[in-house]
């Protein structure tokens, strides 16, 4: 499977930036020079129609970062899964941590959102991952079969699910997990895939490793078995660094 290598923007950019587009593509070059990558960006929502306009034919994808749940209705403020497609995303973002930690998405709102995408044609990233504390206790493992069992719907498929497994003290921090224990957590993410889906889907659903990437550890983090690409935040603001993630997973 192709590696998938995703920007996380949050809520960082102004309309300018949606050159940036033109500057990674300029940094990367086509599909021809990475052909087993898949590029995305994940913008804030206002630029992702300009985003779309320039990623069109330059196998760029670009996302969204969270989506609500209803098809449309009286909720100020909030776009839907539809509305995100509509504006050009073919990827949303559900249930990052930031979302989990801020803005009250439970387990329950994330697998009626991650249903909303999947009836939108759209490609759900699916964020799960435990606390400090959580993995101090050796709760690590128990809080991911939770939020796998309940933010996942039944009707996930390899074609429409990617998992990404972020440790929320790893988010923003400069510190990741050792290389065990991110490949011990995506076997374990793999096996319980597995065992609720079957093999031939299970093995097929990409799990992304998200966590402070940067370029120094990508490579690495990336050749470990089970990661089938990275989530990236604060490195992929800067096309540069972003770039050099993208070619350490190609
Ligand atoms: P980070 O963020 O790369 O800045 O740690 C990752 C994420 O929140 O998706």
């Amino acid at each position: 499977m192709r590696k998938l290598i995703a920007a996380n923007w949050k809520m960082h950019g102004d309309m300018s930036w949606a050159a940036k587009v033109d500057t990674l593509v300029d940094l990367i070059g086509d599909d021809t020079a990475h052909p087993n990558v898949e590029v995305l960006i994940c913008p804030p929502a206002h630029l992702i129609p300009s985003m779309s306009d320039r990623a069109e034919g330059k196998d760029i994808h670009i996302g969204a970062q969270n989506c609500h749940f209803a098809e449309s209705g009286a909720y100020t403020g909030e776009m839907s899964a539809d509305m995100c497609a509509n504006a050009g995303a073919d990827h949303i973002i559900t249930g990052h941590s930031e979302r989990r930690e801020m803005f009250g998405d439970t387990n329950d709102v994330v697998h009626r959102k991650a249903e909303a995408i999947y009836s939108s044609g759209v490609i759900a990233i699916i964020c799960i991952g435990e606390s400090l504390q959580q993995r101090e206790s050796g709760q690590a493992e128990a809080v991911i079969a939770k939020q796998l069992s309940e933010s996942v719907p039944d009707s996930a498929t390899s074609m429409n699910t990617v998992i990404a497994y972020e440790p929320i003290w790893a988010i923003g921090t400069g510190i990741t997990p050792t290389l065990n224990d991110i490949s011990d957590m995506h076997g374990f993410i793999r096996k319980n895939l597995t065992e609720r889906f079957g093999a031939r889907t299970a093995d097929n659903i990409a799990l992304q490793y998200g966590g402070s990437v940067k370029p120094a550890n990508a490579k690495d983090i990336l050749a470990l078995p089970n990661v089938d690409g990275a989530l990236v935040g604060g490195a992929s603001l800067e096309m540069s660094s972003f770039a050099k993630i993208v070619q350490a997973a190609g």
